[in-house]
């Protein structure tokens, strides 16, 4: 008789983060994995079945839905997404209704999201490996930096649940689980293009960020990356804390990397605050991302947490941990939409 396999349960399979995760596990006959989401007949979620994953229909709003769906799981990984109540039509008329920003909105939708999944989880906390639950977060904005940002919602919405809500009321979980930050993904160049490469020139791209030219920032290849670099923590002990990047270095030498990459003439202006939003179609957007390129450069997109685990470390322990580095992704990225902007 063939060995039982041993569940993953994956939240935001249908996603960057969660996709990438079911890539590596589907890689490993030894799991069988179920995924979550709101629509189980789109597109993306209908390839997932194609491939052998389970979908099932359960919505981060409802707890109810949760509870079933990680029932009896070895394993879960859960990201939370503050970008979609941040930009969803409905979601800014509601915020205007109740008289806030539609960056508070949606920081108080992902809290409330990320507590129902952590909540739910803690329902099947006995049937969790010894490292069961991996959370994918951001460091907390307004503690790492001593209050000079309190208004960087999608990094503090993240760090206020994974892992301070699961910390204060959940101590058993707490045990079983690690806290994996992602670095910036490097295809998100496509959200903001005006802002990463402005046309100057013919073959000149001036990139201009409210970031010091020297912070170090980590860089991500999420589709690629992020699954391989889950599956290597989910096999090291739990209780750790981790950062994802396959390169990190600052803004003006990833333009650098660019230009020898594309041949392509390349500059890094630092810029204002004012200047971002002002340049920023959605002001509201602007301001958001803004803050977290001036956090980047003081204290740093990690807060400053020289303790997190990286991928080198994660090798010294003994697990594969293969990362893709900036100029790698570069040289198989197609950059028409830059260059034809
Ligand atoms: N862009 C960057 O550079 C960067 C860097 C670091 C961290 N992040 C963080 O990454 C997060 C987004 O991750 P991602 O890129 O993987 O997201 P994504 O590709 O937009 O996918 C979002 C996933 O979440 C699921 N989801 C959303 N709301 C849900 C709900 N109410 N119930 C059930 N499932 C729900 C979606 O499932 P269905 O639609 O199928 O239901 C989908 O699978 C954001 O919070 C962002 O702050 C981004």
């Amino acid at each position: 008789m063939a060995p039982k396999r041993k569940l993953i349960v994956i939240v935001g399979i249908t996603g960057n983060q969660g996709g990438s995760v079911a890539s590596r596990f589907l890689s490993d006959p030894r799991y069988h994995i179920r995924g979550l989401t709101r629509n189980p007949c789109s597109p993306s979620a209908r390839a997932l079945a194609s491939k052998g994953v389970e979908i099932i229909p359960a919505d981060l709003d409802d707890v109810a839905t949760l509870i079933p769906a990680f029932r009896g799981a070895n394993l879960i990984f859960s990201v939370t997404n503050y970008w979609e109540p941040f930009f969803r039509p409905d979601c800014r008329a509601k915020a205007a209704e109740l008289g806030m920003s539609c960056r508070k909105y949606a920081y108080e939708v992902e809290v409330r999201q990320g507590r129902n999944i952590a909540d739910a989880v803690a329902t099947t906390v006995e049937s969790l490996d010894e490292n069961g639950f991996i959370a994918s977060t951001l460091s907390h904005a307004a503690r790492c930096s001593r209050g000079r940002f309190n208004e960087l919602y999608h990094f503090d919405a993240k760090a206020e649940v994974f892992p301070d809500h699961v910390g204060e009321n959940h101590k058993l979980l707490a045990r079983k689980t690690s806290y994996v930050q992602t670095g910036f993904f490097m295809s998100s160049y496509r959200l903001a293009l005006g802002a990463y490469f402005r046309k100057t020139d013919e073959d000149s791209f001036l990139m201009s960020f409210p970031c010091s030219r020297h912070a170090p920032i980590p860089h991500l290849d999420v589709s690629t990356d992020l699954g391989p670099f889950i599956y290597a923590v989910s096999q090291l002990p739990p209780g750790k804390h981790y950062l994802a990047a396959g390169t990190t270095c600052s803004w003006s030498e990833y333009m650098r990397i660019w230009s020898e990459t594309t041949g392509n003439q390349t500059s890094y202006k630092e810029t204002g605050l004012q200047e971002l939003i002002e340049n920023t179609p959605d002001k509201e957007f602007g301001r958001e991302i803004g803050d977290m390129y001036l956090y980047s450069s003081n204290p740093g997109y990690d807060g400053g947490d020289k303790t997190l685990l990286k991928a080198q470390d994660i090798k010294k322990l003994g697990a594969e941990c293969p990362m893709t580095g900036l100029e790698e992704w570069m040289r198989k990225e197609d950059w028409s939409m830059v260059l034809n902007q």
